[in-house]
């Protein structure tokens, strides 16, 4: 059966990586220094732990697994800019497409003979506020837009280069 290991099981993309896996039939562990919000893993092993910890490294790979996901981070994204009910909403429809690119991306990548570090990610910039509409118009919601004022200025925008990515995988 195909092992795999999911590190940052208890974040967004590892959290769905973890259910997409196990429907392939997949035998899972995840791991996290939290547990999944608002649903329990699928995982067949959840390991609460920090993986900057060596003993808890090796707790996690005391066997060879098959596949090995390395999701764990240190974010502060989306939660940070978007408060509020309908901004969940938002927040949780534009996640979901995101979501859609990054697993597509990612099994491309897992299937490919490509071995290192490449970037998987959207080559497009967009405006938050422009995002947001985009999202309201596929939702179809009669939702508006208030910007909040904030008293800090985190990163103001990055995109992916993916020439590498197209070079080795073909066309996106
Ligand atoms: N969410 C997106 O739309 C998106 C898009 C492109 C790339 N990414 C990348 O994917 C990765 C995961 O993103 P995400 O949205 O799932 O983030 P997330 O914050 O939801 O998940 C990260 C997980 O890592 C865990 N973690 C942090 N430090 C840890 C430690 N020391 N030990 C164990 N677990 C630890 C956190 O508890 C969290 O559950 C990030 O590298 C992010 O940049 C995310």
């Amino acid at each position: 059966m195909r092992k795999v290991l999911v590190c940052g099981a208890g974040g967004f993309i590892g959290g769905h990586l973890v259910k997409k896996l196990k429907k392939e039939g997949a035998w899972a562990r995840g791991v996290d220094i939290k547990q999944l919000e608002f649903a329990n893993s699928p995982a067949d092993e959840f390991i609460i732990g920090d993986l900057t910890r060596q003993n808890v490294v090796e707790k996690v790979l005391d066997q060879p697994f098959d596949e090995v996901y390395q999701l764990v981070a240190d974010m502060g994204g989306a939660g940070y800019i978007f408060t509020g009910k309908n901004d969940a909403n938002l927040m949780h429809n534009s996640a979901t497409i995101n979501l859609n690119i990054i697993q597509q991306a990612v099994e491309r990548l897992m299937n490919s003979d490509f071995e290192g570090p490449v970037n998987i990610g959207s080559e497009e910039m967009i405006s938050l506020n422009d995002l947001a509409k985009m999202v309201i118009a596929i939702s179809g919601k009669k939702l508006s837009i208030y910007n909040k004022p904030v008293s800090y200025e985190g990163v103001r925008g990055r995109r992916s280069d993916n020439r590498l990515i197209q070079e080795k995988l073909g066309p996106l």
